[in-house]
């Protein structure tokens, strides 16, 4: 387990999308994370396979973190995979066998990961603890970049960190300076910030502050 920071690429210039990733990469931060939704799972559309693919061609060494805001993540799992994904995530609200998406995002030999959504309790949780790579906590109600922090979901990442020592747990949504360290003392060791890195000028220095004030 180590501490990992995640720019992502919703909040990037969509004008510019090449030079922003490579941008993301320069900041040291440790991956990517795309965002991706189906408007069925959350009320937005953002992009699909193909900006994944442009991830990988553009910083084939950048590691790249694919959210699935899907409610049927299983019908895109080779899709994303195809296009570079390395880290696939989906939610335990979508629509699909969950332990077997989870196995088989295995057997395609990426790592996988369970989200959930700030209304669901972390209960939900428990029965796949055992079976996944990362757990990822949203600190805002998908669908949106550039939302507030909904520090009550912490309680969640406390709850996971208490029954899984080494699992690594991320936090996404609200994320900035701030916010980092709270999450970071309910037990998070992975952060997604969109917003607030893309806007930064200097975006390496940002990335470099929360490394120095977040901790394993
Ligand atoms: C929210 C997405 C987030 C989003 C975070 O639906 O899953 O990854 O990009 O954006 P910020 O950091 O701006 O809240
Ligand atoms: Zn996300």
């Amino acid at each position: 387990m180590r501490i990992e920071i995640l720019p992502s690429l919703l909040a990037a210039d969509f004008g510019h999308l090449a030079d922003d990733i490579l941008r993301a990469e320069a900041s040291g931060a440790e991956a990517l994370h795309l965002d991706i939704m189906d408007a069925h799972f959350v009320p937005n559309l953002s992009f699909g396979p193909d900006v994944v693919k442009l991830a990988s061609k553009v910083a084939p060494d950048f590691y790249r973190n694919v959210h699935l805001m899907m409610t049927n993540p299983e019908k895109y799992l080779e899709a994303f995979k195809n296009a570079g994904a390395q880290t696939i995530q989906i939610h335990v609200e979508a629509s699909c066998d969950i332990h077997a998406e989870l196995k088989r995002i295995r057997e395609m030999g990426l790592k996988n990961a369970l989200a959930i959504n700030p209304e669901t309790p972390v209960e939900a949780l428990y029965p796949y603890l055992d079976e996944v790579d990362e757990v990822l906590v949203m600190t805002v109600h998908p669908g949106y970049g550039g939302q507030k922090f909904i520090a009550e979901c912490l309680s969640k990442v406390t709850e996971v960190r208490k029954r899984k020592p080494d699992l690594d747990i991320m936090v996404d949504g609200g994320v900035n300076g701030e916010t980092a360290i709270e999450a970071n003392k309910a037990g998070a060791n992975q952060f997604v910030a969109g917003s607030y890195l893309f806007k930064q000028t200097d975006m390496k220095a940002a990335v470099d502050d929360m490394r120095r004030n977040t901790h394993v």
